[in-house]
Parts: structure tokens; sequence; C-alpha cells
């Protein structure tokens, strides 16, 4: 089994990065976890992943002063380097131009706190309680140049409850995003999950059926 060379992108703190790295131990996981790139020198992702034997490199966007095209050249750069097939954005607090989402298309995916095309963007949880839904999760896409947009590959449910604050929410939505986030690399990787159009054949729903129904 070919075993795909997958970047991880983060700015963080890495929770996402660390489920796909301990995934990708077992040997017959089809991606390998080749490099962790951050934007940030100071991020702690990047110690967790140097401590795991991982490579990590820094393109500090500072360095750049406003031209995000140039430091996404940079991060081009490092990717081809490394001679990587996918990129996973974790938490990767970069918006993204054309460029880098026109030379990924197709191999980068990134995964989103909420159950899209439902709340975009930041503060996810205290959306998703505010308007009072029922269901919240996360999302793994593929990346397009729409920010939190892309053809879906996977999404897992939680339930809301009326006693939920915007930590348990997001503390509940985590242990699914580290759920879905092996998987999805997984059927990129083994080329199960494909785009087609604005969808992916191949994809999956990770819900308990119980989770479906609330209350
Ligand atoms: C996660 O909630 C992810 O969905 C979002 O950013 C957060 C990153 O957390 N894109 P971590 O760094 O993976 O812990």
């Amino acid at each position: 089994m070919t075993r795909r060379k997958t970047a991880i992108l983060i700015s963080g703190r890495g929770s996402n990065m660390g489920a796909l790295i301990s995934a990708a131990m077992q040997p017959e996981y089809p991606a390998e976890i080749a490099l962790v790139l951050s934007n940030r020198p100071d991020a702690p992702g990047l110690e967790r992943a140097a401590d795991l034997g991982i490579a990590t490199a820094v393109v500090d966007h500072k360095e750049f002063s406003g031209d995000r095209q140039a430091f996404e050249r940079q991060v081009d750069a490092v990717l081809k380097d490394h001679r990587i097939e996918f990129v996973a954005l974790a938490g990767f607090m970069r918006i993204l131009t054309p460029f880098l989402v026109g030379a990924w298309s197709n191999r980068m995916i990134n995964i989103h706190p909420a159950l899209l095309p439902s709340f975009k963007g930041l503060a996810t949880h205290e959306r998703a309680l505010e308007e009072g839904v029922k269901l919240h999760g996360a999302t793994v896409h593929f990346v397009s140049a729409e920010m939190d947009d892309g053809p879906i590959i996977i999404q897992g449910a939680v339930p809301v409850l009326d006693t939920d604050t915007p930590d348990t929410l997001a503390a509940r939505v985590l242990e699914v995003e580290h759920k879905i986030y092996p998987k999805a690399l997984a059927l990129v990787a083994a080329g199960k999950a494909r785009v087609a159009g604005t969808r992916v054949t191949g994809g999956e729903c990770d819900a308990e059926p119980a989770d479906l129904v609330w209350p």
C-alpha cells in the first residue's frame, strides 16, 4: 500500500493534528504525516509534532508584511521540498488566496467546527447556541476559493443540550472532530472520497442514529 505524504498546517494547539498523527501511526493507514507546518513560530502544536518525531517547518506570515501570495508561495515551496501530496488544514488561521487553493485543488482538506454550510467563520458554537439549533457538529471538506466552503467529505453531529455553554458544546464537537478528521483523510488519501462537481462521492455521515433525533 502506498502511504500518501501528507502535511498538516496549523496555527495553534494542534489537537486535530494530534488525532491525525495518531491515526497515521497505524501501518495500514493510507497517509503518512510527513510534515507539520505552522505560520506561527510559537504554535504549541509544533513542539508536540516534533516530540512525536514529525518534521516541522515555520513560515511566519508576519515576515511577508501583508503580501499573502508571497507567504503562500513560500508555504508551497516548503510543501514541494517535502514531496507532499495532500494537505490537511487543522486550525490554520490564514485566509487563503486562489493561488494556494488552486495549487492544491482537490488535494487540500479542512476541518470546520460546524455543520456546513451553517455557521461559516469564527465563534461557531456561540452562534449555534444563539440560533437555538438542536444539532451541531463538525465538517471536513475539500478547500475551495471561498472560506469554509468546498465539497463535503464527512460530517459528524452532536445534539445541543439545554444546559450547553459554548465551552461544553465546543468540547463535544472537538471529540467528533478527532474522530472524523482521521476518517476523512484516510478516505481522501486512499482515493475513496473524490470530488464530483460540487459534491464528494464516497464520503460519510458520522452520527449515531440516536444523535439525529433530539430529545
Ligand atoms: C478546531 O476546532 C477546528 O475545527 C478549527 O480550529 C480548531 C483547531 O483546534 N478549524 P486544534 O488546534 O486542532 O486543537
